[in-house]
């Protein structure tokens, strides 16, 4: 489990999750097997819409074309896809005046062969802008600039996305703004109301989709409390001027050696966005193992504890329609390069090994979704 690593050192006392409660095993260590069991080898997609739910992953076009291997899996596994960057800005916009969407039409399509469904990432962020967007955009163009990026490349996917997400970290409590907003170019360009207009941009193009606001950090109950109050003022703000808004993205990139996870906490903030009528996607599990000592099989334990304890309470909510995982494969991670370890070793964040095989983290999560209650 993410609780209580503080001896891994010593490697003795991790608190794992064991059928729906936790418990301090100081065996941790050696744990067998049998206590990730589960009854067979089905595709995730499959335990998942057993019960109403949709599983899925991003991924990268040129994975998906380079690795037949991968392909393979990700086909198998996989019921919704979503480009991990190809639909960022500085991926469809390489200039002022220019669009492209090669790399996403490829993933759209792959998506639609294989019956998987697809969606969107992401519309308005402060990263992954393109370098020309700091000389160009400006107070006085901004609102041009988003409103015609949001129309573009909303109606190039018209009918055919799950759902989008609109804006993608726009809180951030640290940065001292009113209403705990991120101190990001939209921000300082238009300010408060970017987010509103950007999901009423969104709905007129394309009305059936569901828009989604999505953030990082709200996982963990220190220091991430603040954000999560300002996450529901915002999400309220938004339901009562009639923002065309449907859910929550919890993005969900674990830390293995995370100590704060109160599940109770967790799930009061699920029940409370539940409450408002939206529903909650899952949007970017992963679990950073950066911090884990260096024996793979230790890792992959400590890994499928955090995989299984979180999601045990993020699917008592019925309000949780989909779980994405950011990668499906350690073979592909943004870890390898975001988060890797001094020693030096493999990441292995995901729920396939690099070999494609499934790891402990596999078998947590087939569980955590046989447990879950029906949709
Ligand atoms: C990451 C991608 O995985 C990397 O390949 C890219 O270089 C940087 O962005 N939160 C998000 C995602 O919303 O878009 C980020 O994706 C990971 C953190």
């Amino acid at each position: 489990m993410c609780i209580g690593l503080s001896g891994l050192a010593g490697a003795s006392a991790v608190v794992v999750r064991k059928n729906r409660g936790l418990i301090d095993n100081s065996q941790a260590l050696g744990l067998s097997k049998r206590d990730f069991e589960i009854a067979s080898q089905a595709p995730l997609k499959r335990y998942a819409a057993a019960k109403g739910l949709i599983y899925g992953a991003a991924t990268v076009s040129d994975f998906l074309i380079s690795d037949a291997d991968f392909k393979a899996s990700f086909a198998r596994e996989c019921g919704i896809l979503v480009p991990e960057n190809e639909l960022k800005w500085d991926s469809v916009r390489p200039a002022p005046d220019r669009f492209e969407f090669t790399k996403s039409d490829w993933l759209a399509g792959f998506a639609r062969t294989q019956g998987m469904l697809f969606r969107g990432h992401t519309l308005v962020w402060h990263q992954q802008l393109p370098k020309w967007f700091r000389e160009v955009v400006n107070r006085q163009n901004a609102e041009k600039f988003l409103v015609e990026h949001i129309t573009t490349v909303t109606k190039r996917y018209a009918g055919q996305m799950h759902s989008w997400d609109v804006v993608n970290e726009a809180i951030e409590p640290n940065d001292g703004q009113s209403n705990a907003l991120r101190k990001s170019p939209w921000l300082e360009f238009l300010g408060p109301d970017y987010i509103e207009l950007a999901f009423r941009v969104a709905s007129a193009v394309d009305p059936k989709t569901m828009l989604v606001y999505n953030e990082n950090d709200l996982e963990y109950d220190t220091p991430n409390q603040a954000k999560r109050t300002a996450v529901l003022k915002l999400l309220e703000r938004l339901k009562a001027r009639g923002t065309p808004i449907h859910a929550l993205g919890i993005q969900s990139h674990l830390r293995g050696e995370e100590t704060a996870l109160n599940l109770k906490k967790l799930r009061s903030f699920l029940s409370d966005v539940a409450s408002m009528g939206l529903k909650i996607l899952i949007t970017e599990l992963d679990v950073s193992d950066q911090k884990l000592p260096s024996d793979p099989a230790v890792r992959d334990r400590i890994i499928a504890a955090c995989y299984e304890d979180y999601l045990s309470v993020v699917l008592d909510e019925r309000a949780v329609i989909a779980v994405l995982t950011w990668g499906l494969s350690d073979r592909h991670t943004w870890y390898s390069m975001f988060s890797p370890r001094s020693d030096g070793i493999g990441v292995r964040p995901l729920t396939l090994d690099s070999n494609l095989k499934p790891k402990l983290a596999w078998n947590a999560m087939a569980r955590a979704f046989d447990q879950a209650q029906k949709r």
